[in-house]
């Protein structure tokens, strides 16, 4: 797909995406708004007959899973969802004791174009709210995670289709900096998410008992992600930024290995940037070509600069979070690896890989302004 097509992906704009999650929020397919408020109650008492149970007595027939509309396939699969998430934490796996769940999950995944269980999506974004929200644990611990999410998911979304304008943009443009100035605004919302969990999570409760709700489950022979917030696509936003041109192996494959997690929109924008220059090479080579200085170009460049200190906003204070939380880990409860299957070190890994961006392009800019004197 050429870049230029991707105005497409506004035909759907983010308000109307917005409705839409408050109107799958209010569907209850599967009639759990009640029981779903046991699970708390189950989880803390570790009870997984009461949680096998309640799961199979939830799942809906062959014959109702393939008559779902996509809204209500969502719907169903969020509220499936918590209670898989709640199986695995105590060491059941979904499938093995519930051998027909597989056959459910495929139908209602392939309704929903995502995976065939839960999603960061559904978990955040299709969650009602106040008394009606799913939780594991019922915490406000538990809460003000979702919370965090939620203030950040769609200004995300905003800043990553912001950034895909400014992508098609010279730096000669006067349009650049406004609009590098408003992937900015957006993209604070990332910092705000991080600023609430830093205030509302426990960092310890978090590495002790939270992210082992989002551990992967066996399905279909192989392992499917739960819905960490490690899913979101800050990784599209980076790829478009400064690295879908990166050759790395291991942050390849990190957001290969998420991309899938995402929405058909996302999907999309990852594969039609994986053979491009990121938008930071594209801006240095528009630098280094030039023999004459203008004032309109460093500025954009340097509003660019403005941006990828943002990302860093967000990188460090997420990173020293992630740091404090499994240094709490007990460690009977201690694992290398994160909700996401990946080791919390790839967090200063992608933190490195970020600054040595920022840096290649300060030094390209330093080099542009002391070519000449601005005209
Ligand atoms: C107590 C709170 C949190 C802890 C302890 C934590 C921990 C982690 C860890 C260990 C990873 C590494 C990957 C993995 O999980 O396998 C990760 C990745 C990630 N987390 Fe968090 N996290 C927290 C809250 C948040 C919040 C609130 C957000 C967003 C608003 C967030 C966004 C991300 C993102 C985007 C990644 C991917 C790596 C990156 O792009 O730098 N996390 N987190």
């Amino acid at each position: 797909m050429k870049i230029s097509t991707i105005d497409l992906f506004k035909i759907s704009s983010l308000e109307e995406q917005k409705r839409e999650d408050l109107y799958i929020g209010s569907l209850d397919p599967l009639q759990s708004d009640e029981r779903l408020r046991l699970v708390p109650a189950f989880n803390q008492e570790r009870d997984t007959i009461a949680l096998v149970l309640m799961l199979v007595d939830m799942l809906p027939s062959v014959t109702e899973a393939t008559d779902f509309d996509y809204f209500n396939a969502c719907a169903a699969m969020r509220d499936i969802g918590i209670m898989l998430g709640s199986l695995k934490r105590h060491g059941v796996e979904p499938v093995h004791v519930i051998p027909e769940l597989e056959e459910k999950l495929n139908i209602i995944g392939n309704i929903t174009d995502l995976p065939p269980r839960d999603t960061l999506i559904h978990y955040v974004r299709w969650n009602p709210e106040d008394a009606r929200l799913r939780t594991y644990t019922g915490t406000e611990d538990e809460r003000q995670l979702i919370k965090s999410v939620q203030l950040s998911i769609h200004p995300l979304y905003e800043a990553i289709l912001s950034l895909n304008d400014l992508y098609s943009l010279p730096l000669s443009s006067p349009e650049f900096a406004p609009l590098c100035d408003k992937v900015i605004t957006e993209f604070d919302g990332m910092v705000q998410g991080v600023v609430n969990a830093k205030r509302n999570v426990s960092p310890q409760y978090f590495a002790e008992e939270l992210r082992f709700y989002f551990d992967p489950i066996i399905l279909n022979d192989r392992e499917y992600l739960g819905p960490g917030a490690v899913e979101m696509p800050v990784f599209v936003f980076d790829h478009i930024l400064w690295n879908c041109d990166l050759e790395d192996k291991m942050y390849t494959e990190f957001k290969k290995a998420y991309v899938p997690y995402n929405q058909a929109m996302m999907r999309d924008l990852y594969s039609a940037y994986e053979y491009s220059p990121s938008l930071v090479n594209k801006v240095i080579n528009e630098l280094i070509g030039e023999y004459q200085v203008s004032d309109i170009k460093l500025r954009s460049a340097k509003t660019l600069v403005k941006l990828f200190n943002l990302l860093k906003s967000f990188r460090a204070p997420h990173k020293k979070l992630a740091d404090e939380a499994y240094k709490h880990a007990e460690k009977a409860a201690y694992r290398e690896k994160g909700s996401g299957g990946y080791e919390p070190g790839v967090l200063q890994y992608i933190l490195q890989l970020n600054l040595q961006a920022l840096d290649r392009l300060k030094e390209s800019i330093q080099l542009y302004e002391n070519k000449q004197i601005p005209y």
